[in-house]
């Protein structure tokens, strides 16, 4: 339904015992949730401990370090920090959570912090809500968010013939646990961005900065149709492509640029886009929202460009709208001459004689 960002939340079937009734209620509740995650947009990621086989926790660095040196840790890490948010189907052993999920959850840090985590719990009396309560504890001091949407199954109640009951009470408790776990993922996610890898602290308090990939195509589409309203009125021309792009075009470019992005309380704020074409530089899509002008973003941003341009490059070049005094003003005052003008477009470049410039301070220069 979606064309970009779908949420994805891991299904994790926790139990590892062979006959165990792990995998039929997690299919159970894949397939009664599934038309709903159609729905919402979200992508649902199975996976079973059984089948990961993890040993007991066997890396010698503490988790929060990340420094991972088995292949089936950096592997958890990577299947863990692709997805965001959980619903964990448990049961109960001996009234707390069985021990290979305790030992999943041991082995990660960073990885597991502010995404949601729902619960499928099932056992005899307490329908494994103990189970529950105990993995509550341990997952709040990951930074997990546990939900209060939950599915408890009694199995003397809920499972026939190794299969779950279908039951329209059951069913709807499944599906409350998917809208809660996308909400709460939804709302946890400016948390996320800024432990991302990659990301890094921005020029403005509170924002960060990390490379674009395709993912980031719906947000890219909102922001340069909005920045690129006022260079329409400056240069009294709709034609063009920022404003005309569609998502698929942005997310096609999105992975042929290096795109910086720039992200405050979750909004993308900034961007700014480079790539390298010989020995020229070639820097694009520099924006920032309106109410976020005069606070010397786009400066910022542009000699973070210069700078991811790298050494090796001898000359940047950017173009802009010949009616785009601003824009203009501000790449004169960065050591850009204009080359050349044509059709309404003014075309701007700067020899790089010396060593490429740093990221500087905020209001620098
Ligand atoms: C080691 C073990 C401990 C158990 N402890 C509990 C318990 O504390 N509370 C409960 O309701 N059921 C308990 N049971 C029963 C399980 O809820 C039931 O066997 C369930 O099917 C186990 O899940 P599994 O089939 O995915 O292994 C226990 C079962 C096992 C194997």
């Amino acid at each position: 339904m979606f064309t970009t960002s779908p949420a994805r939340i891991m299904v994790l079937t926790c139990s590892t015992r062979p006959g165990s009734l792990g995998p039929a209620i997690a299919d159970w509740f894949t397939v009664t949730v599934s038309p709903l995650a159609a729905r919402l947009g979200v992508e649902l990621r199975s996976l079973s401990l059984a089948e990961l086989a993890l040993p007991f926790l066997d890396e010698e660095e503490h988790p929060s370090s990340g420094i991972y040196r088995r292949p089936h840790t950096k592997r958890w890490s990577e299947l863990v920090d692709a997805v965001d948010g959980f619903i964990v189907v448990t049961p109960e052993y001996n009234y707390g959570m069985p021990a290979p999920l305790k030992n999943a959850l041991d082995y990660l840090g960073r990885e597991w912090a502010w995404k949601p985590m729902g619960f499928i719990s099932y056992g005899n009396t307490s329908a494994g809500t103990r189970s529950v309560q105990h993995t509550k504890e341990v997952a709040t001091t990951l930074r997990l968010v546990p939900l209060g949407a939950t599915v408890a199954l009694r199995l003397q109640d809920a499972i026939v013939g190794g299969r779950v009951r279908r039951s329209p009470r059951h069913d709807a408790a499944a599906e409350g646990v998917l809208r809660e776990a996308v909400r709460v993922s939804r709302a946890l996610r400016p948390l996320r961005e800024a432990l991302r890898e990659g990301s890094v602290e921005g020029p403005v308090p509170g924002s960060h900065t990390r490379v674009m990939t395709p993912d980031d195509a719906g947000e890219v589409t909102v922001l340069q149709r909005c920045c690129w309203v006022d260079e329409a009125v400056d240069n009294d021309s709709l034609a063009l492509a920022p404003l005309r792009e569609s998502v698929d075009e942005v997310a096609c470019w999105l992975d042929r640029w290096t795109t910086t992005g720039l992200w405050r309380g979750g909004r993308l704020i900034a961007m700014v886009r480079v790539r390298r074409e010989g020995r020229i530089g070639r820097i694009g899509r520099l924006a920032v929202v309106p109410d976020m002008r005069g606070a010397g973003i786009g400066r910022w941003l542009l000699r973070r460009a210069e700078g991811d341009l790298g050494a090796g490059c001898d000359r940047i070049e950017l173009s802009t709208g010949a009616g785009s005094a601003r824009n203009i003003g501000l790449y004169r005052s960065e050591g850009f001459v204009i080359d050349a003008e044509e059709d309404e477009v003014v075309h701007l470049g700067k020899a790089l004689p010396g060593d490429l410039p740093t990221t500087p301070a905020l209001g620098v220069g």
